[in-house]
């Protein structure tokens, strides 16, 4: 100790020595982790290192767990990253959805949804797309997907519009971006929200834009296997202070405290303690300082995920397109650059799939449907109130004869050729 320091000068040196020391070790845990089978292949494998792990642990260590400064400035990195105004990160990418449609619900938006609108959505998406729109007392309205790209096309507004329809959800489906230009030109064109679900493409683009940032909303999911992680978390992002305003204010109990017209809200209640001034019904649909803590590393290393995410499928794709007799590969949107989330195949029928799904299995291959097939025929859905646009014949025959099989970063070239050598065997 030198003269001057303090005992509480060697406390804080000692502390800092000892996070020093358990960050060196967590780095030799990592080092020390087996190498992945190259004769497995699961639908994701843990895409965080040491970095994460530490960034986590601060937190923990320093005591600061519940939302707070980098949070904030995972937010501003997100936002800056999608070249959006504000970015309100949230516990998951359900969570996400169910924000943008609740913010749109708020009396206080101009034009929003009431109950009993309707909202357009894909037949082929999760299950969390299509819940908040119920849960609100909205309808959904399911369109059909193109049979080559897995997605919406910008004409089912057109086809599915009503006199009650007063927004879309289009999914950018398994990393693949939705045509979004035409899409927003016909929702202007009738004064529809559009609200981005990107759970399953972060960095997506079409025609060199993000995908997320075309809509009033666009929603991210930073779920374990997704493009990055956050273990569970999600994100909202928008152009508009209003929504963004909405958005902090119902992800934290309706409260103000977060709202940057708090200032005028508080003046407007003056018999309310500004410490707990609720102007919303709101949720608690906050994430934690951990979390950020991950996102933030994450995001760093999201461009070099992707690329990996690309070079699989193209070798992949190229690999199996000489059994295009028997099986068929989902399309990139043109103008498009798809992020693959997941490897998909469309066999001839139900049953050939089925056989190539226990032929994949048994070689450790991990196979699932192409996310949960015809969202019509489920039970959630087909008995609650909603209207179907036409057959949704390519989405349930997506359903019966899709397979999807994992892609990400972490599959090596001995992974890829474990894949293709059971495509080889099964087809000959
Ligand atoms: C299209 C889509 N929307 C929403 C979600 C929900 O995200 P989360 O699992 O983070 O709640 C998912 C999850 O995979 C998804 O694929």
């Amino acid at each position: 100790m030198t003269e001057t320091s303090t005992p509480a000068d060697a406390k804080t040196t000692r502390r800092i020595e000892l996070r020093e020391q358990i960050g060196e070790l967590v780095r030799e845990h990592f080092e020390l982790l087996p190498e992945p089978s190259p004769d497995e292949s699961p639908l994701s494998m843990p895409l965080y290192g040491p970095e994460e792990v530490n960034g986590a642990l601060e937190c923990l260590l320093e005591q600061q767990v519940t939302m707070g400064s980098r949070v904030a400035a995972f937010e501003r990195q997100f936002a800056d990253f999608m070249g959006s105004k504000h970015a309100i990160m949230v516990n998951s990418g359900s969570s996400a959805n169910l924000i943008a449609i609740s913010v749109l619900c708020q009396q206080a938006v101009k034009n929003g949804l009431r109950p009993g609108d309707e909202v357009i959505v894909p037949a082929v998406t999760w299950s969390t797309t299509i819940a908040p729109i119920l849960q609100l007392g909205c309808v959904p309205v399911l369109v059909d997907i193109d049979e080559q790209t897995l997605n919406l096309r910008p004409e089912s507004i057109e086809e599915a519009a009503s006199d009650r329809t007063k927004a879309i959800m289009p999914v950018h489906l398994l990393g693949n971006p939705v045509d979004m230009e035409p899409l927003m030109d016909a929702a202007r064109e009738r004064d529809m929200w559009v609200i981005e679900d990107t759970c399953e493409s972060l960095g997506s683009e079409i025609g060199g834009k993000k995908v997320g940032s075309f809509g009033h909303f666009g929603t991210f999911s930073f779920y374990f296997s997704h493009h990055i992680t956050t273990i569970e978390g999600g994100m909202v992002v928008t152009d508009d202070q209003q929504l963004a305003d909405l958005a902090r204010s119902l992800r934290a109990h309706g409260w103000s405290r977060d709202m940057s017209n708090r200032p005028e809200i508080e003046a407007a209640n003056p018999h309310v303690d500004p410490y707990f001034l609720f102007v919303n019904v709101g949720y608690n649909l906050r994430p934690m300082e951990s979390q950020a803590a991950f996102g933030a590393v994450q995001l760093r290393r999201l461009h070099e995920f992707n690329e990996q995410r690309r070079a699989n499928a193209l070798i992949l794709g190229t690999a199996l397109e000489r059994y295009s007799d028997h099986l068929r590969l989902v399309s990139e949107q043109q103008g498009g650059r798809s992020t693959w989330f997941g490897f998909s195949v469309i066999l001839e029928d139900a049953e050939t799939r089925a056989r190539l799904r226990d032929h994949l299995e048994a070689r450790k291959i991990a196979t699932r449907p192409i996310v949960a097939g015809n969202l019509a025929q489920q039970p959630a859905f087909r008995d609650n109130p909603h209207r179907v646009v036409g057959s949704l014949s390519t989405a349930t025959s997506i359903g019966e004869r899709g397979l999807f099989i994992g892609n990400h970063p972490n599959l090596t070239p001995a992974h890829l050729e474990h894949i293709v050598t059971a495509f080889d065997d099964f087809f000959s």
